[in-house]
């Protein structure tokens, strides 16, 4: 089996072992492979597996995932989250991930790559959850970490897990688009090697989200998959996986997917809402400081996605996701406020007629709870927490 680095605009080839993250056209690149079938059985005899990479979520689906040699992967394991039924919707909580969220399965795909590529360092531009991800499997690899953040806009439980973890973190006085814009620069003149999702690797992993799942439903596709959308990393990676998916004989009917933006970080909605006319930029803001991004790396593919699935995009207001989020954490769930904007996509949409009633709907949970201890603490309702003093008369008085 080959496998090489292809040009989605001109279909230039590279060799895997090249370090580029776009075209010398500037178009987006994508790992690509010439197997024609993988048998879908390979993967479910893998599941009772005891070693890592068959533990691991992503690397139980290696053949389509990079071809290299077990001894070199560097995996937690990751993936293997699990599928919850609520309310006739399933729920993949992919904060349950080793570090919180669904970013491992990308990053154990890049590190694995970095370290084959002999790198001195890795680096990333994050809204915490990349970072706090990169950080732990470049521990793992012995790498070097060196993230770039928005200076105070990302939540205080991220920047503590990326520092336990070891990586450098520099903060950046400026947005997201910014810290993007300059990790772009520094690695292309510095020669460190960039793991943001426009590295092709990274979507090789997070495919896996889409197998996984439909290995869980038996290979049985739901009708909608509905997922968060910020630099549009998943959006582009969860195309990529249905179309294989289709390819290679694993399913044969394709779900539709919805990508969720907040109304404060919209540019992919706003450019859908003109049949993708034209790619917008906006200033970002929003709860949800995971999706706080108005200019994503990976338009190009996200459309493609979108297009291929027959797809949809739809916004939602901080007051809708949040409310959402409350719903989501009342069911024993519980996520962080970017993942709730699937539910709040599905009522949405189920409003508008576009998701029907019968409709199987799964939403994708891209972050645990604890990710953003504060959001959650500034909406519970005051008569919920109560001090008082070390007697029985308070707790009576309390629970009256
Ligand atoms: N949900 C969570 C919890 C995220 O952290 C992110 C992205 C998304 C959804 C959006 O996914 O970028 O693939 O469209 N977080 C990045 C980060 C930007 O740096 O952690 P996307």
């Amino acid at each position: 089996m080959s496998e090489w680095i292809a040009c989605i605009s001109c279909g230039t080839r590279y060799e895997l072992t090249e370090i580029r993250y776009v075209c010398d056209c500037s178009g987006p690149l994508s790992i690509e492979r010439d197997v024609s079938v993988i048998p879908r059985t390979l993967f479910d005899d893998r599941r009772p597996g005891r070693t890592p990479v068959d533990q691991s979520g992503v690397w139980r689906f290696r053949e389509s995932v990079l071809d290299i040699d077990s001894s070199l992967i560097i995996t937690h394991p990751e993936g293997g989250t699990r599928l919850y039924e609520r309310d006739g919707m399933l729920f993949k909580h992919e904060g349950e991930n080793p570090t919180g969220s669904f970013k491992d399965r990308g990053m154990t795909v890049a590190v694995t790559q970095a370290k084959r590529l002999g790198v001195r360092a890795v680096a990333c531009a994050s809204t915490g959850n990349t970072s706090a991800s990169l950080a732990a499997y470049a521990a793992q690899a012995g790498l070097p970490a060196i993230v770039f953040l928005p200076s105070g806009k990302i939540s205080a439980g991220k920047l503590a897990q990326t520092l336990a973890y070891g990586a450098r973190c520099l903060q950046v006085h400026g947005d997201f688009d910014a810290s993007m814009r300059l990790v772009l620069e520094a690695s292309s003149k510095l020669g460190i090697y960039l793991v943001n999702s426009i590295n092709p690797f990274r979507i090789e992993g997070q495919k896996t989200i889409i197998w996984e799942l439909l290995q869980d439903l038996e290979w049985r596709p739901p009708d909608w998959i509905v997922f968060p959308a910020g630099n549009l990393g998943n959006t582009s990676a969860f195309g990529k996986a249905l179309r294989e998916a289709v390819q290679w004989g694993w399913i044969s009917r394709l779900p539709r997917l919805a990508a969720i933006q907040a109304e404060g970080a919209n540019p992919f909605y706003r450019s859908f809402r003109e049949d993708f006319a034209a790619r917008h930029r906006v200033a970002a803001e929003t709860v949800a400081s995971a999706i706080r991004i108005g200019d994503p790396v990976s338009h190009e593919k996200a459309v493609a996605s979108i297009r291929e699935t027959n797809g949809v995009v739809e916004q939602v207001t901080d007051a809708e996701l949040m409310a959402a989020k409350r719903d989501i954490d009342r069911m024993g769930i519980g996520c962080e406020p970017a993942s709730a904007t699937t539910l709040a996509g599905v009522r949405k949409l189920r409003t508008a007629g576009v998701i029907g009633k019968q409709d199987r709907v799964v939403c994708i949970l891209t972050g645990h709870l604890l990710k953003d201890p504060d959001s959650t603490m500034a909406s519970v309702p005051e008569r919920q927490i109560v001090e008082i003093d070390a007697t029985l008369a308070d707790v009576e008085r309390a629970l009256r």
